[in-house]
């Protein structure tokens, strides 16, 4: 929410009259009824680019879930790398606008979000950073899977909690109890446990790898966390 900004926008929606006395053919001209954004996305963590999901600039009015507005946004394959976004024609009643990542038109997970205020008609946003690896990201897509057998409800099998607000103290750097090897180990795939158990190890009595909504790319968005030192951010 770092990324928060007012931006000013004018919503002089003129009514789109104009006579052609002198009978001179102009070129056609697109109707325009929206407000255009123009922003920067600068990618990082591309490692773990959702391909499953899709990642979209979205606009969103009152409804902070499903957007007035919306466009793909596509694939970045360098760190670092950035894109220039203009956004045309967003209704004017859009409020905000997000980075958004959704399944089947469902939201999933926002990465970075812009606040839009009454202003101009053309709206400049700075660039705006996005880091695809963040611990809250895993929490929303992978974790979030898991919760109904890891604490959601009443139990929490091995003792292992996913729940929003404890998964990370529950897993990096924390032995397993099935394994010598720890939950997560910060940098290190092969001494991570829970990569094992996603993989269908059979040193737990539930076979992981047969969790229906798992998907391969839960599991690359995993690892790749892990190599990049499975940060808290
Ligand atoms: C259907 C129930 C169920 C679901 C869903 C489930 N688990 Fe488990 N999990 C278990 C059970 C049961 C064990 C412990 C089995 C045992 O004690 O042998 C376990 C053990 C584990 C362990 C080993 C912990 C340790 O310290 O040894 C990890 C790691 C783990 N699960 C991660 C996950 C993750 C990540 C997800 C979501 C993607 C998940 N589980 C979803 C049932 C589930």
């Amino acid at each position: 929410m770092k990324h928060f900004k007012e931006y000013m926008i004018m919503t002089a929606l003129l009514p789109f009259c104009f006579s052609c006395d002198s009978g001179d053919i102009y070129p056609k001209e697109t109707v325009y009824d929206g407000i255009t954004i123009e922003t920067e996305l600068h990618f990082t963590g591309v490692g773990a680019w959702p391909e499953d999901y899709q990642l979209i600039l979205a606009a969103y009015g009152d409804d902070t879930e499903n957007p007035v507005a919306s466009q793909s946004i596509d694939q970045v394959s360098t760190d670092g790398e950035s894109v220039k976004i203009t956004f045309a024609n967003v209704l004017t009643d859009a409020k905000t606008i997000a980075v958004s990542m959704v399944k089947s038109r469902k939201l999933v997970y926002k990465f970075t979000e812009a606040l839009l205020t009454e202003g101009e008609k053309k709206v400049e946003l700075p660039v705006q950073e996005v880091n695809l690896l963040t611990f809250n990201r895993l929490q929303s897509q992978l974790f979030s899977q898991c919760a109904a057998c890891h604490g959601g409800s009443t139990t929490a099998s091995a003792g292992l909690y996913l729940t929003e607000g404890q998964s990370y103290n529950m897993l990096v750097n924390h032995p397993a109890v099935h394994s010598t090897k720890m939950r997560v180990a910060p940098g290190l795939i092969s001494g991570s446990f829970i990569v094992d158990v996603l993989g269908g190890s059979t040193d737990v009595k539930y076979n992981h790898s047969k969790l229906s909504s798992l998907k391969a790319e839960d599991v690359v968005l995993l690892k790749e966390w892990i190599e990049n030192g499975a940060k808290n951010e």
